[in-house]
């Protein structure tokens, strides 16, 4: 270990010490300076393969690559200096095998700096999060509603209306912890079902859609600050951004039309400094 570089980020062994302690504050940022500013009040930064949706304009994650994971992996370090930063492994890069697996969550760790990897954690997982967290990769789950299998499980639904798929998300959860995950995320499911699944299991939930029974909450942040006229019906929204924006240019549009410019002297004595 060298005495340089020492930034005191949030690590998944903090993260995992917080069960059924102080509620754990996640947010997913994709941008440098998104990240930074979120870097103040989160414990834990995602860099969700939501980007595919809320930056991209794709109708679901499915579509994601691990170049497009790395770049924005990349930018939210750039930006975040506290909060522990995992990034998504997106589909089709770790379900295969183990291998698969470790081969693509270490280019991550490798290119991105980020201190973990977080997997859609059906029951085939297990072997996958155990060969990944031994071999240094710490990996936070997910469970409930998938993003990533919504063609199978036939859209963005919530999960576990019927007993059978409340013991499977259970199952899963309790799987993803004995396998050695260091937090696991609750998605779409009820607010029995999110206690059901914290009180199985000793790593920390985080919840999305998943009520307060949940041992901290993440939302996607661009539905939390109001950049989209739709949002799903869970998510608070903390700020009006579509208005705002809207409202900015707006007011741009009708500065460069009516030729509301700086100054000709302010624009000189801004570009000579
Ligand atoms: O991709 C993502 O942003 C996520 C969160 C919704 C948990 O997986």
């Amino acid at each position: 270990m060298s005495a340089q570089n020492h930034i005191q980020r949030m690590t998944a062994p903090q993260i995992t010490a917080r069960k059924g302690w102080e509620p754990i504050v996640c947010l997913t940022a994709y941008d440098a300076p998104t990240a930074a500013i979120l870097d103040e009040h989160c414990d834990l930064i995602l860099v969700g393969d939501s980007v595919g949706m809320v930056v991209h304009g794709l109708t679901s994650t499915v579509g994601v690559t691990l170049d497009m994971m790395i770049m924005h992996g990349q930018a939210v370090m750039r930006g975040a200096h506290k909060a522990l930063v995992v990034v998504d492994l997106p589909f089709g890069s770790y379900e295969d095998s183990p291998i698969t697996a470790f081969k693509n969550a270490s280019r991550v760790m490798m290119e991105t700096g980020c201190q973990a990897v977080k997997i859609e954690s059906g029951s085939y997982a297990a072997d996958t999060i155990s060969y990944l967290t031994e071999r240094g990769i710490p990996v936070m789950s997910h469970v409930g509603l998938r993003p990533q299998s919504m063609n199978v499980l036939g859209g963005f639904k919530a999960r576990g209306r019927t007993q059978k798929v409340m013991d499977e998300i259970i199952a899963n959860a309790i799987a993803a912890a004995d396998a050695g995950s260091f937090c696991v995320v609750v998605e779409g499911v009820s607010t029995e079902l999110a206690d059901a699944v914290t009180k199985s299991v000793s790593i920390p939930t985080i919840g999305i859609g998943a009520s307060e029974n949940c041992d901290g909450q993440i939302l996607v942040t661009p539905d939390m600050l109001g950049l989209f006229e739709w949002t799903p019906k869970f998510v608070k929204k903390y700020a009006d951004l579509k208005d705002i924006v809207d409202k900015a240019t707006q007011k741009y549009a009708a500065d460069v039309k009516s030729r509301t410019f700086p100054s000709r002297e302010y624009t000189y004595n801004f570009v000579k400094k």
